[in-house]
């Protein structure tokens, strides 16, 4: 067991800390926000995470996690502490490590023992030895502090599963000490570890995210092709999917990567390589194939209809991704906008965003055009001219084709998500335009418009 401290309350931090407790450790995590802390002492999550909640109120209740704003107290004695604050990306692509400064300064002012910090947030290649260094010019009492990097792979929906059986732990190290120590913390978890130097441990995280927005943004590339050549997409990744070197995941096409990593991670490398004087190609595409991604079915009813101006448009999933209440990314940030300055009057359904999307959309006009948040699919469809498809939630996914069909008052589909299969939309008599694959054929419609 060793006394841990996790410094933010985030994503990467929160499950961080419930997983350190959960397999016996004693944690304490650190946030600013009072009123944060309170609610999470009261079991409740800041986030929206399958069984996070179960896994805070179980640790807490046995003492083995508690939350705290006095993060001396917290890192006073910590053997281990964690750094798990955000890295927002910055208008020119590079990230913003002002909360991680601050984090260590705090660190610095207040260990009284010797310490392991480890560094969990997204940080540029060379950050963690400018953050030892930094920790050690400020530090108050005579202990010694070592840096180590200790990515994190989560992904939103399944994170503390993806936490508590990781495929692999990077630990980042520059001495044995330090190695050794960061070891022993995971050991409880019988992952299985891959131990580099600190720079390596720095650039897997970018190496990783970036080779998955890559996959996604040649697979978004691939069926924009598929479309003009009469290919499919979803039967192309089947055949592309059996080549073990390729591997069957990540080969969704769609509307393009949304969420806190791909998006950030891809332009921040690209930052990182312009910084140091070479044009780092690949990635740069798959960042430019991905915003012209986000506005391609858009693209595709502008084509399709004279004006969106008046007409009932059916909006069905706001999140980045399903499994979280998360917008940052989402292509519903994208597409919204231009429909509501069409005129569009939008009636949008998802099962957790809405109330953030509402933050950002409230309900009622906006300009030419209104907003409405629905609470189910039904009261979206009822009487639209055309519904767009967004997140693939488990509830948007059950509706069957015939309901287009019944509540719609044109069964025009156009679904980023690929969730049905053409055959099926095409025997409901949906006009249904997706991604990669063929438009159902119109003869179907006659009558109907
Ligand atoms: C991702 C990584 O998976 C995780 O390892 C890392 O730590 C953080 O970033 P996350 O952003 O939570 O996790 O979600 P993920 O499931 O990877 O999806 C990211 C985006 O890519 C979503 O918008 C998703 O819809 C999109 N995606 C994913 C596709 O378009 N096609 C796919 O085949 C897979």
């Amino acid at each position: 067991m060793h006394k841990l401290a996790v410094a933010g309350t985030g994503y990467v931090g929160l499950v961080a800390g419930v997983c350190f407790a959960e397999v016996g450790h004693q944690v304490t995590c650190v946030d600013i926000d009072e009123n944060k802390v309170k609610t999470m002492r009261n079991g409740i999550s800041p986030i929206y995470e399958a069984g996070l909640e179960e896994l805070m109120r179980k640790n807490y209740a046995t003492g083995r996690i508690d939350y705290t704003t006095d993060y001396k107290a917290a890192y006073k004695d910590a053997d281990v502490i964690f750094i798990g604050v955000g890295t927002p990306e910055q208008p020119d692509g590079s990230a913003n490590l002002s909360y991680i400064a601050t984090v260590a300064r705090q660190i610095a002012e207040s260990v009284e023992n010797d310490c392991l910090v480890v560094v969990k947030s997204t940080v540029p290649v060379g950050t963690n030895d400018k953050v030892e260094q930094f920790i050690q010019d400020f530090l108050v009492h005579d202990v010694k502090v070592e840096v180590a990097s200790n990515p994190e792979f989560l992904a939103q929906g399944s994170a503390v599963n993806d936490t508590l059986h990781a495929e692999r732990i990077i630990i980042g190290t520059e001495s044995k000490w330090a190695e050794e120590r960061l070891m022993a913390v995971y050991e409880p978890f019988h992952l299985p570890v891959v131990s580099v130097n600190r720079r390596s441990a720095e650039m897997i995280k970018y190496a990783s995210n970036d080779f998955l927005a890559l996959k996604i943004s040649y697979m978004n590339d691939i069926a924009n092709l598929c479309e003009l050549v009469g290919a499919d997409i979803q039967d192309v990744a089947k055949g592309m999917s059996y080549d073990d070197r390729i591997g069957k995941k990540f080969l969704n096409a769609g509307i393009g990567f949304g969420g806190s990593c791909f998006p950030k991670d891809t332009k921040a490398l690209e930052y990182i390589a312009r910084q140091h004087g070479y044009e780092l190609k690949t990635v740069k595409a798959a960042i430019d194939v991905n915003k012209d991604q986000k506005l391609s079915l858009y693209k595709k009813a502008s084509k399709r209809l004279i004006t969106f101006n008046g007409l009932k448009v059916a909006v069905l999933g706001l999140t980045f991704k399903p499994g979280t209440d998360d917008l940052r990314e989402a292509a519903s940030l994208e597409n919204i906008p231009l429909l509501l300055e069409q005129g569009a009057d939008l009636y949008a359904y998802d099962p957790v965003g809405a109330n953030n999307f509402a933050a950002h959309y409230p309900a009622g006009k906006h300009g030419k055009g209104s907003m409405t948040y629905v609470a189910n699919v039904e009261q979206a469809l009822e009487g639209a001219n055309v519904c767009f498809i967004f997140t693939e939630w488990r509830e948007i996914k059950a509706v069957a084709p015939e309901a287009y069909k019944r509540f719609m008052r044109t069964p025009l589909v156009f679904d980023g998500r690929n969730i049905y299969r053409v055959e099926d939309m095409q025997e409901a008599g949906v006009e249904y335009h997706s991604i990669g694959r063929k438009v159902t054929d119109r003869k179907v419609l006659k009558g109907v418009e």
